[in-house]
């Protein structure tokens, strides 16, 4: 059980989070399962029940687009009633406690920046943002919303999907050149619930550290990323984080 007396036994750890000027949180889908919100990989996550290449890609919804638009439609309905978890919350007290804090989450659900987090970049995009396959116009009722499926685009008929990145496509503009600035330049980047075999995100923990960073893991057991880390926390973000930061600033 992680408590006080783990962050003891870790003297580097604290003080190198305590001198910190500049953090940058990197997280994935095991930041948002305590709220209830499923991961891919894994005994229970999506992945296991469905086949990535038929529900995030673009030959896949072309191929099946109301399969696919209901799958999104039933997580956008699930995201607007779940709600930030303890882990969300430390992540955005942390902009109160040190100078510059970047989160760069491979997560679509918003939920970073509903706990208040103010520096967010969403490299998979957003589930929430529905735009047309054809005109790329943003459609006046959302999937969510839609009544019946296919949901088609008012204007011209295409249909619409959501605004998450799918395999084979590129990320945002400008969303990997910002994170990979700003992993090359932090004090301590805290790696979140990410199982670390998604590139090119995955390759951000490794270059954080070629470049000077002090890397931490919080995870329910090692990930991938784990030769990268100077420190892995095993056990639940939503512990983990609060009791962590308790631990570094006396006025957390
Ligand atoms: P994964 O499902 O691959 O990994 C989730 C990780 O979270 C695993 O390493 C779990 O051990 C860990 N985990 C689960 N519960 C946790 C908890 N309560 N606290 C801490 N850790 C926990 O999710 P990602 O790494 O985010 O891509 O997956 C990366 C990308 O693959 C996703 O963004 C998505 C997916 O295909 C796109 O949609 C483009």
């Amino acid at each position: 059980m992680i408590n006080s007396q783990t962050f003891a036994a870790l003297p580097a750890t604290v003080e190198r989070l305590q001198s910190a000027h500049s953090v940058v949180v990197l997280s994935g889908a095991g930041m948002s399962a305590e709220s209830g919100v499923s991961t891919f990989r894994g005994k229970d996550g999506s992945w296991s029940r469905f086949r990535p290449e038929e529900l995030a890609s673009e030959s896949g919804f072309r191929r099946n687009p109301v399969l696919v638009q209901s799958w999104y439609q039933e997580r956008q309905r699930q995201v607007v009633q779940v709600a930030p978890n303890a882990g969300h919350d430390a992540v955005a007290r942390l902009d109160a406690l040190v100078n510059d804090v970047l989160v760069v989450t491979q997560n679509v659900d918003g939920l970073h920046s509903r706990a208040g987090s103010r520096n967010v970049i969403e490299v998979h995009g957003r589930l929430d943002d529905n735009y047309c396959i054809e005109c790329r116009s943003t459609p006046g009722v959302s999937l969510a919303e839609a009544s019946s499926l296919p949901h088609q685009c008012d204007r011209c008929d295409g249909l619409i999907r959501p605004g998450v990145v799918w395999f084979g496509e590129m990320l945002p503009d400008g969303a990997m050149e910002r994170a990979v600035e700003a992993v090359t330049s932090c004090d301590v980047l805290i790696s979140v619930g990410t199982s670390g075999v998604v590139y090119p995100v995955a390759g951000l923990p490794g270059l954080a550290r070629q470049s000077g960073a002090y890397t931490i893991e919080v995870n329910i057991e090692p990930s991938a990323l784990q030769d990268v880390m100077d420190d892995s926390l095993i056990g639940p973000s939503g512990v983990v984080l609060p009791e962590l930061f308790r631990a570094v600033f006396p006025n957390y």
